[in-house]
């Protein structure tokens, strides 16, 4: 057998295809990975990485929980926030500021910190009337009941929300506390001094 003989029959006579080791040209290797890494970027920020809760729109959890109904705490502060600057914030001011001449402060308030809600709900209910000190100061203007007409859940979303902002801290009015006020004090009561408001436990 000849020399030639042996190498057909290896396969490597040199008319025949070979695969050489450079077969994939760089441009489709660099395509490829650049693909694969807009892939992973895409994922990430839209797949909610699987978890079943995240659908189209929604790209994630976080923006999932930022649209959904708050519970406890957190949605009386964004309830009683609402309420509040539509039906006392033109007064009062967003910030709880007060204006002279329109309305004293709420932010720092000895009223708005009582111990308890007692006084602090009176004032929305029946309103103030005439002379009331406020952080020293004397006020002798006269407060309708601007709180009167919200149903007791809102009413005590917008006082937890007064008794918590503005670096005021005291607690929670919950509606079943309003409730119980409103049964107490009767129809069409009458509004209050100062002095009068000082009388009620706090
Ligand atoms: C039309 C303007 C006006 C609106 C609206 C208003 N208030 Fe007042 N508020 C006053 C004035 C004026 C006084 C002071 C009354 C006085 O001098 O006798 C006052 C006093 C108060 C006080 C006691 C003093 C203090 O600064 O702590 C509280 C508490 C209060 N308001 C809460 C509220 C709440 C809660 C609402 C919304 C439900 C509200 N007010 C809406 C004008 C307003």
């Amino acid at each position: 057998m000849s020399e030639d003989n042996q190498k057909n029959c290896r396969g490597n006579s040199p008319g025949e295809p070979t695969a050489t080791r450079s077969s994939a040209p760089m441009w489709i290797i660099v395509a490829t990975l650049a693909l694969l890494f807009l892939g992973g970027v895409y994922f990430d920020h839209n797949s909610g990485w699987f978890n079943p809760r995240v659908y189209a729109p929604y790209h994630s959890v976080d923006q999932l929980e930022a649209y959904q109904p708050k519970s406890g705490a957190a949605a009386a502060l964004a309830k009683g926030k609402g309420i509040y600057e539509n039906v006392c914030g033109i007064c009062h001011g967003a910030d709880g500021m007060g204006k002279p001449g329109v309305a004293p402060p709420l932010a720092g308030s000895e009223w708005v910190m009582a111990k308890g809600y007692n006084r602090l709900a009176h004032i929305p209910l029946e309103g103030v009337n005439g002379a009331i000190s406020v952080e020293g100061k004397d006020w002798t203007m006269a407060m309708a009941a601007m709180g009167a007409a919200l149903p007791d859940d809102d009413l005590a979303a917008v006082l937890t929300y007064i008794r918590g902002s503005w670096g005021n801290k005291a607690g929670e009015v919950t509606g079943d506390e309003i409730k119980k006020l409103r049964a107490d004090m009767g129809k069409n009561p009458a509004p209050a001094t100062g002095d009068q408001l000082k009388a009620m436990p706090e």
